[in-house]
């Protein structure tokens, strides 16, 4: 099993099939807060979605393209950090992540975000980690800030979400820029 330990009590955990039920009950509640940012919300609108969800994202782990982690704090889910879209041919791949709201605010998901920049840069030698963010969602977007990325610019109508085109930020780290802190 996956694991990594961010600090006291905060971990990240391969997500496994065991989890599907607890997976569902978090997304359930944080249904309304998560639509406003992430597209795929209504698609997983069962705890039979949410099973497909972890069975396509462990058979991405074992193609060794990217995985998906809940991350736990003090034993509950709070959660989720997906390393994907990884290219090995260009040696690159995407972050995305979210958190329930009773979560927030003490730098879970920055040192999540740190733990992966550092699992994909380093253990898996990839060159390019970006993250992608709505151009308001200023706290995804704080989250590479803080962690160093830069900014390569904006892809204009990048994402459809509620019914509206939205332009979205990239922000990268190479392998070259990386420092372990
Ligand atoms: C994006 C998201 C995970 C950010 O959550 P967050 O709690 O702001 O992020 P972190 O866990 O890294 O915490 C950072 C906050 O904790 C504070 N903090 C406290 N201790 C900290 C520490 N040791 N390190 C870093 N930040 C710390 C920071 O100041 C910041 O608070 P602020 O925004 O009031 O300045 C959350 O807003 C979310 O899930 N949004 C919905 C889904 C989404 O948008 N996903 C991204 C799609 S691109």
């Amino acid at each position: 099993m996956f694991r990594a330990m961010l600090g006291p009590g905060v971990e990240l955990r391969l997500l496994e099939e065991r989890h599907a039920g607890v997976l569902f009950a978090l997304v359930d509640r944080e249904r309304l807060y998560l639509r406003q940012w992430l597209s795929w919300v209504d698609l997983r609108s069962s705890e039979a979605d949410i099973l497909d969800f972890i069975r396509g994202v462990l058979a991405q782990f074992s193609s060794n393209q990217g995985f998906s982690a809940g991350i736990w704090a003090d034993g509950s889910l709070a959660g989720v950090i997906t390393l994907h879209k990884i290219d090995w041919r260009d040696r690159s791949g995407e972050i995305g992540y979210w958190l329930a709201r009773e979560f927030h605010g003490h730098g879970i998901m920055t040192d999540a975000a740190r733990a992966v920049t550092e699992h994909a840069l380093v253990e898996l030698e990839l060159n390019r980690v970006e993250i992608r963010c709505a151009v308001d969602n200023v706290k995804s977007a704080a989250i590479p800030k803080r962690l160093g990325f830069k900014c390569d610019g904006v892809l204009r109508q990048a994402s459809l979400r509620e019914g509206q085109y939205r332009d979205l930020e990239v922000y990268s780290m190479l392998r070259s820029e990386y420092r372990r802190h």
